[in-house]
């Protein structure tokens, strides 16, 4: 709720128009920081008969103990000495009275890096949320499986997540997730140029199970070709700023969106699979991310059904790939029942080898990689599983 901090009671149906019902007038400065101490407020506005002092102190106290909490000026006339002694004190905008639109604007702008700050405290990484890429440069390789069963068990930890499913033509996330899209990335094209929080937001579906986002590739394979690839870019700046993760799933080549998505992923995840042809084009497409700069560090390699009986061997691949397998998910037949079923297989079956080597991947090669503090690794009580934060 917003508090507007102003001693005339007309001011709340003054500005009641850029300030939205859900607004608290107070007109005492004490009760000001009373209702900051007891409530969740994002944002306070202060009217124009507020000393500027007084404004600038609660500014500067805020700054320290509430860093997310937007201060908002209202001022009779703006000149720069008052704008130069607000914005030190921690003051993120002075609009002067009477400018209805430049304070709704103020306020849609403060709102938002509010929604950023406090998105941010979950990741519990410093900075922004992080870009996870899923890719291999073969289909069928357990891309989806993947994806889904981490931004799954990411989401249950209470982390804010955001699955994104690139694969434009025959993306199949929503469908193994059992959900039902309203809208889906084709949607963000007309948003292109100026997408912001509230436009992710109303092309996203909630996985209610885990409390995942994601966001669905097209219905309509045509429209692939109608999402263009700074999209995909502009997607990914924006939803790293309201996520702590964000998982991308790919389709089977390095498509430009692809290309986008690794360069702005903090972690790709390669997918290789015990075939040689696979484990071939994966070193290709190893080879074009090099070319194209990709940073090694920020590389994962994950041998899926590792245990299938083959001729191969997971030694084989490495040398192969030249490259370290950092994790492996065995084979088991829970994987297409539980998409058969539109169920995430870490929250369905816990217990099976799977799941237990999914979020065993998802603790060290995420959670840990990107600093937050994760107890016992995968092996612990599965019954905090579902908690959240
Ligand atoms: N570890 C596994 N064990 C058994 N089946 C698996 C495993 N991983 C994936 N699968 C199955 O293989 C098929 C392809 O997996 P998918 O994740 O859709 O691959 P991709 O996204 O790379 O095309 C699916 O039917 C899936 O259920
Ligand atoms: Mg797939």
């Amino acid at each position: 709720m917003t508090i507007l901090w102003d001693l005339d009671p007309r001011a709340s149906h003054a500005y009641g128009f850029a300030l939205g019902p859900d607004t608290v007038q107070i007109f005492a400065a004490g009760q000001v920081g009373k209702a900051l101490q007891e409530g969740n407020h994002p944002l306070v506005v202060i009217g124009p008969d507020i000393a500027l002092e007084a404004a600038c102190s609660l500014a500067e106290l805020e700054r320290i103990d509430r860093p997310e909490l937007g201060v908002i000026l209202l001022r009779h006339r703006v000149d720069v000495t008052t704008l130069a002694q607000a914005l030190r004190s921690g003051v993120r905008e002075v609009v002067q009275v009477g400018d209805q639109t430049a304070l709704s604007d103020a306020i849609k702008r403060s709102l938002e890096l509010t929604a950023q700050l406090s998105g941010h405290s979950h990741s519990g990484g410093s900075g922004e949320g992080k870009v996870i890429t899923v890719f291999s440069a073969k289909g069928g390789v357990g891309k989806t499986t993947l994806a889904t069963n981490l931004a799954t068990y990411l989401a249950s930890t209470g982390a804010q997540t955001l699955l994104i499913d690139l694969d434009l033509m025959f993306g199949d996330v929503a469908i193994s997730l059992q959900a039902v899209p309203a809208h889906d990335i084709g949607d963000l094209v007309s948003m292109r140029g100026h997408l912001d929080e509230q436009g992710v937001h109303s092309v996203v579906t909630r996985h209610e199970d885990s409390g995942l986002d994601l966001i669905a590739a097209p219905s309509d394979p045509g429209v692939a070709d109608r999402v263009p690839a700074a999209v995909v870019e502009e997607l990914l700046r924006v939803a790293r700023g309201m996520y702590a993760y964000v998982i991308v799933d790919t389709p089977p080549n390095l498509t430009e969106h692809v290309l986008t998505a690794c360069d702005l992923s903090d972690l790709t995840m390669l997918v290789a699979t015990l075939d040689i042809p696979a484990v071939k084009n994966l070193r290709v497409a190893m080879n074009t991310l090099d070319t194209l700069g990709a940073s090694n560090d920020g590389r994962v390699i994950v041998l899926n059904r590792s245990d299938a009986k083959v001729g191969l061997k997971a030694d084989d691949v490495e040398v192969a790939l030249k490259y370290e397998i950092r994790a492996q998910v065995p084979s088991s037949q829970s994987v297409p029942s539980s998409v058969n079923r539109g169920v995430a297989l870490v929250l369905d079956e816990p217990r099976s080898p799977v799941s237990v080597a999914i979020r065993d991947i998802a603790d060290r090669e995420i959670r840990m990689r990107f600093g937050e503090q994760v107890e016992n690794g995968a092996k612990r009580g599965l019954g905090l599983l579902r908690s959240k934060k």
